[in-house]
């Protein structure tokens, strides 16, 4: 794959925290990738291996998973449970073939535009530097 790789990242966000984040970047022009496809969720704690496969099978070359910091969580605990979720499913992905580097999972609150925009270059510049789409891209497995 040649170094003009630009990946497609679905971005999973939650409403209550990382969308207003991503949005707060937006508004104040921070600088940060576009690769990034948002999805509004109510929670991180809503994220499944269902989501996270659909995106790679649909064309995803990453996932980036956003939700609020412990313990603010607008549903108590729903990113608790994204965080022991979030582990298996890196493992899945391994044992799949897919890099466990093309998915992430951070807390970016409501007023962190400026994390926000950090933590998605970091990730975007991780992927780019994988230099070729995810194997499920790759065989032909998207629908
Ligand atoms: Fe944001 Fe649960 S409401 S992670």
């Amino acid at each position: 794959m040649s170094s003009d790789y630009d990946p497609t990242i679905v971005g999973l966000l939650c409403n209550w925290c990382t969308y207003a984040g991503a949005d707060l970047a937006g508004t104040t022009r921070i600088k940060h990738p576009q690769n990034m496809r948002a999805i509004r969720i109510p929670c991180s704690g809503r994220v499944s291996p269902h989501f996270l496969f659909t995106s790679f099978f649909q064309g995803a070359d990453g996932v980036f998973i956003g939700g609020c910091h412990p313990a603010d969580c607008h549903y108590t605990n729903g990113n608790y449970y994204a965080r022991r979720r979030f582990a298996l499913m890196k493992s899945l992905l391994d044992f799949v073939g897919v890099e466990p580097e093309r998915m992430a999972l951070e807390w970016v609150s409501a007023s962190e535009g400026d994390r926000f925009a950090e933590v998605v270059t970091k990730f975007t510049e991780g992927v780019k530097g994988l230099r070729r789409p995810s194997a499920l891209k790759r065989d032909g497995l998207e629908s």
